[in-house]
Parts: C-alpha cells; sequence; structure tokens
C-alpha cells in the first residue's frame, strides 16, 4: 500500500475510532488488550494509538468495572467545594479508593474531571445519573439506590 493510501487509511480508522471503542465498551464493560490490538490492526492504527484514546477519556476502562461506577468529579469548582470530604465519605461507605472495585464488584469509584454540574458543586456520576450539592450525609443514601 502506498503511503497515500494508507494514511487515508488510518485517519478514516480514526474517525471510527471513538465510535467503536464506545461501542466495545458498552458490550464488554471494558476494553482489553486483545480489542485495542484487534482495533490497531482493523483499522490501519498503531496499539499505541489506540491505546492512548482508550485511556485518555474517563469514560472508558482497560480494566473490569464494577455493576456500578461511580465518578466523582476532582476538577477546580469540585475542589473549591471540597470533594476531597466526599472522596473521603466514599472511601468509608465502600471501603475501596479510587481506581478499586469492591470485593462484591457493586461498585467500582473513579476520580474523574468534570461533569458538567459544576452549578452543583461537588458533583458526581452514578453510571449516569448525575448528583450535586453534595454532603456526606447524603452518600449512604444514594448508594442504597444501586443494586
Ligand atoms: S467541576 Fe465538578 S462538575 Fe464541573
Amino acid at each position: 500500500m502506498s503511503k497515500v493510501k494508507a494514511k487515508a487509511a488510518a485517519d478514516r480508522g480514526r474517525q471510527e475510532l471513538l465510535w467503536l471503542l464506545k461501542e466495545a465498551q458498552q458490550r464488554d464493560g471494558c476494553l482489553s488488550d486483545e480489542l485495542i490490538a484487534r482495533l490497531a490492526a482493523s483499522l490501519g492504527l498503531s496499539i499505541g494509538e489506540v491505546y492512548g484514546v482508550a485511556t485518555f477519556y474517563s469514560f472508558f476502562s482497560t480494566r473490569p468495572l464494577g455493576r456500578n461506577v461511580i465518578r466523582i468529579c476532582k476538577s477546580l469548582p469540585c475542589f473549591l467545594k471540597d470533594c476531597q470530604v466526599i472522596v473521603g465519605s466514599l472511601k468509608g461507605e465502600l471501603g475501596i479508593g479510587p481506581g478499586e472495585t469492591t470485593a462484591d464488584g457493586r461498585f467500582s469509584f473513579e476520580l474523574g474531571n468534570c461533569i458538567g454540574a459544576c452549578d452543583r458543586a461537588p458533583a458526581m456520576m452514578v453510571n449516569h445519573d448525575v448528583y450535586g450539592d453534595l454532603t456526606s450525609g447524603k452518600i449512604s443514601q444514594i448508594l442504597g439506590r444501586y443494586d
């Protein structure tokens, strides 16, 4: 394949990559090394490039996650509204820290960037649900909504 054709193929692959990663994340729950290698080969991209995209976005994960994924915002507005206190409450409730999954697979707990609820900082998401104006007292009640 000529360099021009290879570049055109890689450009097309880059356009499809995010969609394919999103589809795989929803289907498989995470993006495995095998999947990343397979996508790279089929799209004409390097494994490093696909891995870089898969690990750049916080809504993708390269490791299996729990049934419910908590993403607490650590960006500046939430930081200034003491999101660290909420992180501490989650650690206490779940017995795990950021980047970990409970032994029963019920929750994974991630730190992330802005989720678009800055006006209600500190904020977090559980799966696709957004919770704002968090206090330590609300955490237990929120977690109780998820099996
Ligand atoms: S900074 Fe936390 S939701 Fe935007």
